[in-house]
């Protein structure tokens, strides 16, 4: 085993420079815990050239498109395919500027989009489709911004990565870095995340600590461990992370030949990927590749509400923070770290921030599920937030809405298990209102291997 690298390398770019999002200070480097020298607020990455010379709408749309045809690695991953918008690495010395380009990638992004027609029916918004981040390389979202922020890692000249998670983050910086020879470290909630996404970080080989404490205790002890040790952090504080997931929304523009959807409706746990939508959303409006702005919403578990309670109760000003509980475990998160970021864009875009309890999320993923699509429960709040937001009349029913699917159905079987078989909230307080579910169970039946038996079972079917 390698010690990590006793120098902390820092890094320093050419086209970009980091802004704090806080008082706003211009600086060409960070240090390793991503926050501003002078006030100690977030930094994010900001292209000072792009007021100088505006890069062309039509010339982007086409080099994307003609990219489709190549066969380079840069190409075929769908976030390095708008690399035009993305942090520019400077060639490591004595390399060509495409050996400085070199990334580490799994083929990301690419997901698709895909109708809801039931869902539509439920909901009463006959144009609601999800863009399913699930179908990414580990399952999630996160690979997204793990190719660009572990790509400057490396080139940074780190050793080592380190992550807080819930679950995902962590098999996907594990992957990662596997991929670009770099060793990761993993702080994860003892018993309060799924064991498929910790058998990913283990398989990919990290060093993974089950710590006990909750999602925040372990971001917080991350945050000290990369001010003492040379360990390159890959939670979503790391601007470069916010970048690549950026291109989920470039994708899906494209994807809809740049027509602006009305509403496109996220979860929020850490915070980080709607601001790093709401992100792109902004770019893309100032960069004339669209012509307006979609109306970006944020859902959040009854349980886990930080945001939704920091906007009723302080107007946005202050956070708000909660003791994070929801059987959703990807985003039981009390203290989310990117709040002001996604304040800011709900706000910029006129999104609607908004919660939904533990049986609404657990309808609404059985709900996606018999679409044949399928998700994790994080991912489901996004339906369930939708019904709401059509009872208010903040979405309408001639609008289009896009639903963001995080994370992959088989990143949390025990979930889905527990709700068909009904265990999900037995003893539960949510035991009655969960009642109202059982048209949506379909329980594993378990039968002698006898044809009668099988056939009485299809005919029982066929009636319900
Ligand atoms: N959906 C899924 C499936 C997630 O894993 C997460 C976050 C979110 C939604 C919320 O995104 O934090 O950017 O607001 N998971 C992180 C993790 C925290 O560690 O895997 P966010």
């Amino acid at each position: 085993m390698h010690p990590p690298s006793t120098s902390a390398p820092r890094v320093r770019q050419a086209d970009f420079l980091f802004r704090c999002i806080g008082c706003g200070d211009l600086s060409d480097a960070a240090g390793q815990d991503f926050r501003c020298s002078r006030c100690a607020d977030l930094l994010e990455i900001t292209y000072p050239q792009w007021q100088k010379a505006k890069p062309s709408a039509e010339n982007l749309k086409s080099a994307w498109s003609r990219r489709r045809l190549s066969l380079s690695p840069v190409d075929l991953s769908g976030v390095w395919r708008f690399r035009d918008l993305l942090p520019t690495l400077e060639p490591a010395p004595g390399a060509t500027r495409d050996d400085g380009q070199q990334v580490i990638t799994l083929r990301e992004g690419n997901t698709p989009l895909y109708e809801l027609p039931q869902c539509a029916a439920i909901t009463g918004v006959p144009r609601l489709f999800a863009k399913h981040q699930g179908t990414n390389p580990t399952g999630s979202f996160k690979d997204c911004g793990m190719t660009v922020a572990a790509t400057f890692a490396r080139r940074a000249g780190f050793r080592w990565v380190a992550c807080a998670s819930t679950g995902n983050t962590s098999a996907s910086m594990a992957a990662y870095a596997a991929r670009g020879g770099m060793r990761s470290l993993v702080l994860v909630p003892e018993g309060k995340i799924s064991w498929s996404k910790l058998s990913q970080a283990l398989d990919y080989g990290a060093v993974t600590c089950q710590l006990r404490t909750d999602f925040d205790g372990c971001l917080r002890l991350l945050q000290e461990l990369v001010r003492r040790a040379p360990v390159y952090q890959l939670n979503s504080i790391n601007p470069f992370r916010l970048e690549g997931q950026k291109t989920l929304a470039l994708e899906l523009l494209e994807q809809l030949d740049w027509q602006p959807p009305d509403h496109i409706i996220v979860p929020g746990g850490n915070l980080g990927n709607s601001s790093a939508i709401g992100k792109a959303l902004l770019e893309m409006r100032d960069l004339g590749l669209i012509a307006r702005l979609p109306k970006l919403s944020v859902i959040q578990a009854e349980g886990a509400n930080a945001l939704v309670r920091t906007l009723r109760e302080t107007g946005g000003k202050r956070l708000v923070s909660v003791q994070a509980e929801t059987r959703a475990t990807a985003i039981r998160i009390g203290n989310p770290a990117s709040w002001k970021k996604a304040a800011h864009v709900l706000e910029a875009t006129g999104g609607a921030c908004e919660q939904v309890s533990e049986v609404e999320i657990a309808q609404a993923k059985a709900e996606i599920g018999a679409e044949g699509i399928g998700c994790e429960p994080a991912s489901a709040v996004t339906l369930a937030g939708l019904k709401k937001l059509v009872k208010q009349n903040f979405v309408k029913p001639d609008e289009s809405v896009f639903l963001v699917l995080t994370g992959n159905l088989l990143k949390d079987p025990d979930f889905t298990i527990d709700f068909h078989r009904g265990d999900l909230f037995k003893g539960s307080a949510d035991e009655s209102a969960s009642a109202r579910l059982a048209p949506l169970r379909r329980a594993p039946i378990v039968l002698d291997a006898a044809l009668d038996a099988v056939t009485r079972v299809l005919e029982q079917a066929e009636k319900s």
